[in-house]
């Protein structure tokens, strides 16, 4: 098939608002073949996608964005993933020369002092890795789930990633429900970050997660500091956040 349309994009969505994870990677894998790539944070719904793959037999590359900044606990379920999978991970880090030019004019911590200030670092450590992940592919994989957030409320099983050159972006956990997401991982003995059994739904970096506490929403621990509606590290910009930004 050709690169899909903004008009072909919304009879996929049709297509596929009702359908299986284990269909649209089949499809994505059909489509695009190696032009597809894997968004893998090693959070719940990442370990999900990676089991999927796997039993679906697809060689879709996988990547990893290393920020520099995470857990422990989030290198030992790559390192338990590598063995359980046999995946070779695509590692993206920072930009040397941005790292060493944040952190020799603003310190390590930086993130912490304001919101351009945590812009900026996710921006170094994470949104120009994504750009280098996806230069060149046609299509992308994440673990996004709408119950996740305000922001992502809404969210299609697929869509053009007007962010990234319009490239076609599939989610297909988009509709999941976290218990969805759990009884997979139980039923299947997927690996998982330990983070999650102490109190961490939702992980990113060491320093701007923390676990949160009963009755708290899921993303509460990320970036706590900040409001709901600013938790986004701009891995995930949607249509309409590019026109709010546009205008500004
Ligand atoms: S974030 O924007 O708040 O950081 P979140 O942690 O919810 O994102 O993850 C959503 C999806 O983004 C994941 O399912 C995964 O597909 C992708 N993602 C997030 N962080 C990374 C990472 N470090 N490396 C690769 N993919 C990631
Ligand atoms: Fe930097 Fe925190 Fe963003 Fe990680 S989550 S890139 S440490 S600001």
């Amino acid at each position: 098939m050709s690169q899909p349309t903004s008009d072909s994009v919304l009879l996929l969505q049709a297509r596929f608002d009702q359908a299986s994870a284990e269909e649209i990677l089949r499809w994505g894998d059909r489509e695009f073949g190696g032009d597809l790539t894997l968004a893998c944070s090693f959070g719940a719904e990442d370990v999900v996608l990676l089991d999927i793959r796997s039993k679906l037999g697809l060689a879709t590359p996988v990547f990893v964005l290393d920020t520099g900044r995470l857990h422990e606990e989030t290198y030992d379920t790559m390192r338990r993933c590598q063995e359980r999978y046999v995946i070779e991970f695509q590692v993206y880090a920072p930009d040397t020369a941005r790292l060493q030019s944040l952190i020799r004019s603003k310190g390590p911590f930086s993130f912490y002092e304001s919101f351009d200030n945590r812009k900026e670092c996710c921006g170094i450590r994470k949104v120009e890795p994504l750009r280098r992940a996806l230069d060149g592919r046609r299509a992308w994989v994440t673990g996004l789930r709408r119950e996740q957030s305000v922001t992502r409320e809404g969210l299609p099983k697929v869509e053009l990633d007007e962010a990234h050159n319009g490239i076609f972006k599939m989610n297909p956990l988009a509709d999941w429900a976290e218990d969805q997401v759990w009884n997979y991982i139980r039923a299947n003995d997927v690996p998982y970050n330990a983070l999650h059994d102490r109190g961490y739904p939702s992980i990113g970096c060491a320093p701007c997660t923390r676990a949160i506490q009963p009755g708290e929403h899921p993303r509460a621990g990320r970036w706590w500091w900040e409001q709901p509606e600013h938790k986004e590290c701009g891995l995930h910009l949607r249509a309409i956040d590019l026109k709010e930004r546009r205008a500004r």
